[in-house]
């Protein structure tokens, strides 16, 4: 029989998803295929797995994209890597637009090359307004780096030590304005948090599916929420 949600609380329902879409250049090693076919095809199922978490009722989703560190790959991997971002970026625009789906950039601007940042900010201006699903697009981040440019925030802002809490720390993060992740997945079946989400992912449930990343599939992402429905989230606490 298909699983469904059905049956399901709404508050056993992640809220935010954020995925590390690991595995693509493996996905090509097997198949005899260059490392940026892989890259490729991991654009091709991000579209159902928006639909879905939409449809499913999860209302942030936070991919990460592109590290800080990633721009140390070999540059013929990086260059096809922001082609890739660019066609994907005018091919799916409108069709996120359409979908009601507001389009968040979450990392650093500087070092992005400037047609893109332009692109950038037309996506954000386009949706700011749709409430379906947020989709942060973590490009250029990196945990660490966002950790600095809150420090220098705070240090600009003037704080005195007394004033430094959780609101000024969380005001000023790259993602401000969503809530904590509940469920980080990270495919490919690595287990290590590669620099994502450092502050945000405190009390966040993981899950680590196997399947490299193009692989990764609606239904992968119902097996994903129905194994997070089952966990018992405690945050420091003792059980209710
Ligand atoms: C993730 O896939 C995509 C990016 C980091 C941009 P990888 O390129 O890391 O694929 P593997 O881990 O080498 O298989
Ligand atoms: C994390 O994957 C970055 C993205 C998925 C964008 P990496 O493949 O870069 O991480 P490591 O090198 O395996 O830790
Ligand atoms: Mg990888």
């Amino acid at each position: 029989m298909a699983k469904t949600l059905e049956g399901i609380p709404p508050e056993k329902i992640p809220t935010h998803i954020a995925i590390i879409m690991d595995g693509n250049g493996r996905w090509a090693k097997k198949r005899g295929l260059p490392r940026l076919a892989g890259h490729r095809a991991g654009t091709e199922n991000l579209r159902q797995i928006i639909e879905a978490c939409a449809e499913f009722g999860v209302k942030y989703l936070t991919i990460y994209a592109f590290s800080t560190e990633n721009w140390g790959r070999p540059a013929d991997e990086v260059e096809g890597l922001m082609n890739i971002f660019d066609d994907v970026f005018n091919r799916e625009l409108d069709e996120l637009h359409r979908q009601g789906v507001q389009l968040r950039h979450v990392g650093r601007l500087e070092g992005v090359r400037s047609s893109f940042i332009k692109k950038i900010k037309y996506g954000e201006e386009l949706t700011k307004d749709n409430r379906r699903l947020v989709l942060n697009v973590a490009f250029n981040y990196g945990g660490r780096d966002e950790l600095i440019h809150v420090i220098k925030k705070i240090v600009e802002e003037g704080l005195s030590p007394d004033e430094i809490d959780m609101e000024a720390v969380e005001k000023n993060l790259f993602t401000a304005g969503s809530p904590d992740p509940d469920l980080v997945i990270r495919t490919s079946g690595e287990q290590r948090i590669s620099n994502f989400l450092l502050w945000q992912s405190a009390y966040s449930e993981w899950f680590f599916p196997e399947v490299f990343w193009p692989d990764f599939n609606r239904e992968e992402l119902l097996n994903a929420i129905l194994e997070y429905s089952q966990r018992d989230r405690r945050f420091g606490l003792v059980q209710s």
